[in-house]
């Protein structure tokens, strides 16, 4: 019986040893394939290049995209579609969409296939028509080494992409994107939930956002701040003027942090930007304000106090949770100023008022029961104090007692 499990193995071993390697549609009797690799510098690399990109694992390789015929060694190349430096920018675009704008050629796989029109809908497809120097489909994704965008080691790789962009478009967007809070995230804390280049401005369809389509595009990840925004004047009157948009009170790429203690000035500050000093609104501006930094020192306070009576060694679980309570109808309270609207604003901070109310009545309670398990302390320990004495004053009664019998009983 066992013998035969391992007559069975050795078998399916022996079979498995006589399929050559990994074998690839793409590889297999192609002329180019051969003939290439065995050639040197720069007519060699694309095969090197292209063995390791996503293009010969889906099966695409040389002629798919250049043309001729690689069933064939002697005319092969006869058919080429022309030589790579005579293919015109626009000519790329057709090549790659000659399978990625196809339904047809990509029914087998879940990528899109609205790159090119996006591509040529936007800002470096119109560039490229004007004869500028935009970028092409093997500009941000090589023409051999293409790497599927989930591969951290491709340029369209989100961590990647602002030095990709950052290549034409200059340092000083790249150096503000970079020190603000965005590019912080995505560089050095590899947040990949942190928008990249490309997720303000397209990967293809390139856009530069106006005002009115930045709460869309900042909408996909802040959604809080944009629904409050929605509820506030400023919504009427972007739709009406064209202002103010995300842009008009952030930097679109040097942005935050801004700590929470400085949350209040930075209100103050930002209303004068487009209103007149005397304007209602700076004076609405400047009350919310207020209202917030209240607000903040409350519960900054809160949390001294709980330290101090945790370091008496109560329990300060409880307040601790009402504290943190609080704190996170700050974080609802803070989305709230972008609808300019006091009497919203004072609903949130009055629930964190409210939390900080409750911690400190669970403080009062805890710390009037220290108080009573101080008396009742104090209480047990005289208590025991008097009955050591009382006893001592018995041991001592009983020894004098003690010696008076023994005298006595020698004198008898
Ligand atoms: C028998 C060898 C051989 C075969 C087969 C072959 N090539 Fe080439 N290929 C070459 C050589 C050599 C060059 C360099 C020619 C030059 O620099 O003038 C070259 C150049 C090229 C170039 C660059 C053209 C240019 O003008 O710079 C492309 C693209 C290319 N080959 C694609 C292919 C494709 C696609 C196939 C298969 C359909 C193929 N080759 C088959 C030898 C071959
Ligand atoms: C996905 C499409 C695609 C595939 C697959 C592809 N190429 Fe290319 N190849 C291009 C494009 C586009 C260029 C022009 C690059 C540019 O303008 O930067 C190019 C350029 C070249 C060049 C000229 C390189 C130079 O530096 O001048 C050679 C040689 C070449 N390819 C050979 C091959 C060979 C051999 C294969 C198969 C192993 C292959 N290519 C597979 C799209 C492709
Ligand atoms: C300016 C740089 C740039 C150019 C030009 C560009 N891409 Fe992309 N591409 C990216 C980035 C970044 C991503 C990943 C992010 C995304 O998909 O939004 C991407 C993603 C892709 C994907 C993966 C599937 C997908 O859509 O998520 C394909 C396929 C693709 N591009 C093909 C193309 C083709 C074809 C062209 C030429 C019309 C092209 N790209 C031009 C930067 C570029
Ligand atoms: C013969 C058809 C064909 C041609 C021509 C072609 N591709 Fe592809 N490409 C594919 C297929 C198939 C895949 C694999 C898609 C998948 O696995 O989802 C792919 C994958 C890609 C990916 C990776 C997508 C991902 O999953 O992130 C990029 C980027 C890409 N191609 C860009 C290009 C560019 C740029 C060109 C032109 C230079 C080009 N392709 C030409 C068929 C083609
Ligand atoms: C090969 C160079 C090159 C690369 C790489 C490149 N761009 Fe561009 N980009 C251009 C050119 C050229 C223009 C057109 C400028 C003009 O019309 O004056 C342009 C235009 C733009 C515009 C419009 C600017 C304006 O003021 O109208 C934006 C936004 C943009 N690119 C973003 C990006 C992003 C994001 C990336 C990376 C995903 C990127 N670019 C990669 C060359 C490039
Ligand atoms: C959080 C969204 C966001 C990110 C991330 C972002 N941008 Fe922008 N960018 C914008 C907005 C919005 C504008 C429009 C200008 C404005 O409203 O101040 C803009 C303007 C631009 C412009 C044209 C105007 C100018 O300043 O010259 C270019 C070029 C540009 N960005 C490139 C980049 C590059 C390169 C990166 C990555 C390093 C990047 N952007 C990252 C939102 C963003
Ligand atoms: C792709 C998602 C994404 C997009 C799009 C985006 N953001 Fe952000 N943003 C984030 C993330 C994630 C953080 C938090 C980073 C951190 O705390 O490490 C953040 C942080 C911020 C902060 C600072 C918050 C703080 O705690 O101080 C501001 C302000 C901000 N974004 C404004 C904007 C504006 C304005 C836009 C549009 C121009 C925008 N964001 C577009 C994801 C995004
Ligand atoms: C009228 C001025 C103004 C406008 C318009 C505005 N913001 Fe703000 N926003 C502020 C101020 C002031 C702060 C607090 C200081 C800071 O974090 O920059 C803030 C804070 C933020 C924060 C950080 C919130 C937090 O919890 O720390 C985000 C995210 C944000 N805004 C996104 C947006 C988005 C998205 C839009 C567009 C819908 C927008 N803002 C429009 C003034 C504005
Ligand atoms: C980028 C420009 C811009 C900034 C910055 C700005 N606003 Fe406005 N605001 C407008 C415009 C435009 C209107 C509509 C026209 C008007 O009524 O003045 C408006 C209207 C208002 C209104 C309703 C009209 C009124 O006067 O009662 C209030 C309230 C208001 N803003 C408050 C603020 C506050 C508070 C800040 C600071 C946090 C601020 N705004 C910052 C552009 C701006």
């Amino acid at each position: 019986m066992i013998a035969k499990y391992i007559r069975a193995g050795i078998s399916v071993l022996f079979c498995l040893a006589m399929v050559p390697g990994p074998i690839n549609a793409a590889d297999s009797g192609s002329s180019c394939v051969e003939c290439h690799e065995v050639l040197s510098g720069r007519t060699a690399d694309p095969v090197r290049l292209w063995r390791n990109g996503a293009h010969r694992a889906a099966g695409v390789s040389c002629h798919d995209c250049h043309g001729g015929n690689p069933l064939d060694m002697e005319q092969s190349m006869d058919h080429l579609r022309g030589s790579p430096e005579k293919l015109s920018r626009v000519e790329i675009t057709e090549i790659c969409g000659g399978c990625h704008s196809s339904a047809q050629k990509m029914k087998l796989h879940r990528t899109r296939i609205d790159q090119v029109d996006m591509y040529l809908s936007g800002r470096h497809g119109a560039a490229l028509d004007a004869g500028k120097m935009a970028p092409t489909c093997v500009s941000c994704h090589g023409a051999h080494g293409t790497l599927s965008v989930k591969d951290p080691e491709s340029r369209a790789y989100p961590v990647n992409v602002p030095d990709l962009c950052a290549g034409c478009h200059g340092s000083e967007t790249l150096e503000g994107y970079r020190t603000g809070i965005h590019g912080k995230a995505l560089l050095e804390d590899l947040n990949l939930r942190a928008p990249s280049c490309a997720d303000c401005h397209g990967a293809h369809g390139t856009i530069v956002a106006s005002p009115v389509e930045t709460p869309v595009i900042c909408g996909q990840c802040h959604q809080n701040e944009v629904r409050r925004f929605n509820e506030g004047p400023h919504r009427n009157s972007l739709e009406q003027i064209g202002q103010p948009g995300c842009t008009g009170c952030h930097d679109a790429h040097r942005l935050g942090p801004v700590p929470l203690e400085e949350v209040p000035e930075r209100i103050i500050a930002t209303c004068p930007g487009c209103h007149p000093d005397t304007d209602r609104a700076v004076i609405v501006g400047q009350v919310i304000a207020a209202e917030l930094e209240g607000t903040l020192l409350t519960v900054s306070l809160s949390r001294l106090w709980a330290e101090e009576i945790s370091m008496r060694g109560l329990d300060t679980l409880q307040i601790d949770l009402l504290i943190r309570e609080a704190e996170s109808w700050i974080s609802q309270a803070i989305p709230a100023i972008h609808a300019v609207d006091l009497e919203l604003l004072k609903e949130l901070t009055g629930m964190a008022k409210d939390k900080v109310k409750s911690a400190r009545e669970h403080s009062r309670n805890l710390q009037m029961e220290l108080g009573l398990r101080r008396v009742g302390l104090l209480f047990i320990s005289l208590l025991s104090i008097i009955i050591i004495v009382l006893l001592a004053l018995k041991l001592r009664q009983l020894e004098r007692e003690k010696t008076h019998g023994r005298t006595g009983g020698n004198v008898s």
